[in-house]
């Protein structure tokens, strides 16, 4: 492909990433090494990162479990959510000047754990107005995530039952707030000590899921939304009502089980949308929608925040800061 853009301030020859060199743990396989400022090609624009939130798949795809990555795509750099600024343009993003403060959800392959990350325009939305450079990091891919998972796939309306597995965490948190601003009826699960929060943020009904069953507690569901997957999946066809969907992130659902209970099933994954973002940013300027960072981490302990995700139940997001971030 052509190379494009120009460029508008000298930039270094070289930045710091983080980078997955192999598959595997935390202290063999994931290090921090000096690589080539990207070149942007078709509609890409450079951004400075400030910060990068991490999620539960930079684990899974530095450890080898993530199935669309493989071992020809090693090394790459990691990360999927960036906040920062525009340094360099190119002439096919018309409207994205250097100096914009902007976030992307990303995808997998130009990582984001970075001091640079070329992000294609189509994928850009201008940083939230209010608030700090973590916040604005901490909202692409979850926030897409559950937009894409309850509207673009669940299809959810007004006045509907939707129940949220996993609710506790980066993704849910978004789902719970979504759901709410539609006018739905959200039942979560999720461990007790966050119910409070999650009440906080919508949840009109919660459902501890370590001592409840919550097939007993909920009625007739229009929609699940599975976070959680494996077992909760499974157990989730008996709540749901006749016509109704099961979307997941996770496990492809049986679609034998679907037609057995007369609803539709479907797993997605997560796609970059830069205007859905966009209209996600204008939410959270808006005030309807929150966003909490749980955990920041210095660029230079990125260790620390993968290890942090290893543990799980992280209940919320966890944002990398690089030094040239705004004060928190
Ligand atoms: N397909 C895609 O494109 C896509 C996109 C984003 C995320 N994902 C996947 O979707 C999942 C959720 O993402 P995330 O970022 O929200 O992860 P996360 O921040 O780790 O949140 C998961 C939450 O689930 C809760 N949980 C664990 N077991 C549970 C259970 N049995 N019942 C109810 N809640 C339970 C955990 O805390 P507590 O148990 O303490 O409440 C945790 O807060 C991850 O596996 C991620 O990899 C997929």
């Amino acid at each position: 492909m052509e190379q494009v853009g120009q460029l508008e301030q000298a930039l270094p020859e070289t930045m710091r990433a983080w980078r997955a060199t192999r598959f595997g743990g935390v202290d063999d396989a994931l290090s921090c090494e000096s690589t080539p400022i990207p070149l942007l090609y078709g509609d890409e624009v450079l951004v400075e990162v400030q910060a990068a939130a991490l999620n539960p798949v930079d684990l899974k795809t530095l450890q080898g479990r993530y199935p669309a990555v493989a071992q020809h795509d090693l090394p790459f750099t990691l990360g999927r959510d960036v906040a920062g600024v525009i340094v360099q343009g190119s002439q096919r993003a018309a409207g994205w000047e250097p100096g914009t403060r902007v976030c992307a959800f990303v995808g997998q392959g130009p990582g984001a754990l970075a001091d640079y990350v070329a992000v294609s325009a189509s994928a850009l939305a201008n940083a939230p107005r209010a608030g700090t450079v973590d916040m604005a990091a901490a909202i692409p891919l979850a926030a897409l995530t559950a937009w894409q998972g309850l509207f673009d796939y669940g299809k959810l309306e007004r006045g509907e039952r939707v129940l949220i597995h996993g609710a506790s965490g980066g993704v849910g948190r978004f789902a719970v707030q979504f759901a709410r601003h539609c006018g739905a009826h959200a039942i979560v699960t999720a461990s007790a000590s966050t119910h409070d929060a999650l009440r906080a943020l919508g949840a009109a009904e919660t459902i501890d899921y370590r001592q409840e069953d919550f097939e007993d507690k909920t009625g007739e569901i229009d929609l699940v939304f599975d976070l959680v997957g494996g077992a909760v999946q499974a157990r989730s066809w008996n709540v749901l009502k006749h016509g109704g969907m099961l979307v997941s992130t996770l496990d492809e659902p049986s679609q034998t089980e679907a037609a057995a209970h007369g609803v539709s099933a479907t797993r997605y994954t997560a796609r970059p949308d830069g205007a859905q973002l966009e209209h996600i940013v204008a939410l959270v300027d808006q005030g309807a929608v929150k966003v909490e960072v749980v955990e920041r981490y210095d660029f230079g302990a990125i260790h620390e925040a993968f290890e942090r995700l290893e543990r799980g139940h992280p209940h919320g997001k966890l944002v990398a800061m690089l030094e040239r971030h705004e004060p928190v």
